[in-house]
């Protein structure tokens, strides 16, 4: 977990390309409108033809990026759900001299004394409390909480409806599943690159890369490959 030099992270202004164009970063664009940004469009490999989001133009595949930022847009956000993806583009768009901007819904509750990096998505209806530091491309999703003095490396997602007690630190690039608890009055840290299952309970600490699920959440094995179908010789 790196450390978050930045107090709150930057308040609405622009113009912010958006990268991606799928159901999250329709999300984003939404967030970072309300927030007061100006957002002068997004990229996409394959969007539906002429196809806007919310009022704002699809600018071309990533490829486009180095043309926008020498037209005078500043700002990026790197809007997937995936903690590899959005990561990379993420640092692909700060290699060709964008800032990354913060998207925070005007419902999200942060605490002044909470810490912000950058690129960072905070949705509708989330908590953030004292003493939380979140890093860089973090996702905190719809109606998730952070409590207080958590560490949040860079690249986590905290899927909606997903919460965290005191005194719980992420590692670099988790994913904690929709609706999971993690917490049990101590601190418990999640390593990096874990994924914590939908829906379940964390009370121990979880290894970096494993899954786990469940309540109390248990390492999840994964499945046995099945045989190839039409080759009985399979394994
Ligand atoms: C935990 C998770 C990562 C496992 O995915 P997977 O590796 O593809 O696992 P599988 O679907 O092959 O399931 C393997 C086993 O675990 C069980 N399992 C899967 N997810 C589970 C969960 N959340 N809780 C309890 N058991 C679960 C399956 O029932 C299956 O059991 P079986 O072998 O007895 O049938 C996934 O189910 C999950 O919860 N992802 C989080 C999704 C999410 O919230 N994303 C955020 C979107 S914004």
């Amino acid at each position: 977990v790196r450390s978050v030099t930045a107090s709150r992270g930057p308040g609405g202004c622009g113009p912010v390309v958006v990268i991606g164009g799928g159901g999250h970063a329709k999300v984003v664009i939404d967030v970072l409108l309300l927030a007061g940004w100006a957002v002068a469009g997004y990229t996409d490999p394959a969007p539906l033809a002429g196809e806007q989001i919310a009022g704002v133009p699809w600018l071309g595949t990533d490829e486009a990026l180095p043309r926008l930022r020498a037209e005078g847009i500043g700002w990026a956000i790197a809007a997937f759900g995936d903690n590899a993806r959005r990561s990379h583009l993420a640092q692909r768009a700060l290699s060709l001299g964008f800032a990354l901007a913060n998207a925070v819904h005007p419902s999200a509750q942060v605490s002044p004394h909470a810490r912000l990096g950058r690129g960072i998505a905070i949705m509708p209806a989330v908590a953030v409390n004292a003493g939380s530091v979140i890093g860089d491309n973090a996702v905190l999703n719809t109606s998730s909480s952070v409590d207080h003095d958590c560490l949040l490396g860079s690249g986590v997602h905290v899927a909606p409806g997903a919460h965290l007690a005191g005194y719980i630190t992420l590692e670099d690039d988790v994913l904690i599943g929709g609706g999971a608890i993690v917490g049990r009055g101590q601190p418990i840290r999640v390593g990096r690159g874990a994924v914590v299952g939908a829906g379940a309970v964390v009370i121990n600490d979880v290894a970096p890369g494993t899954t786990v699920a469940g309540n109390p959440a248990r390492v999840l094995q994964p499945r046995r490959a099945a045989p190839a179908a039409g080759n009985p010789h399979a394994p």
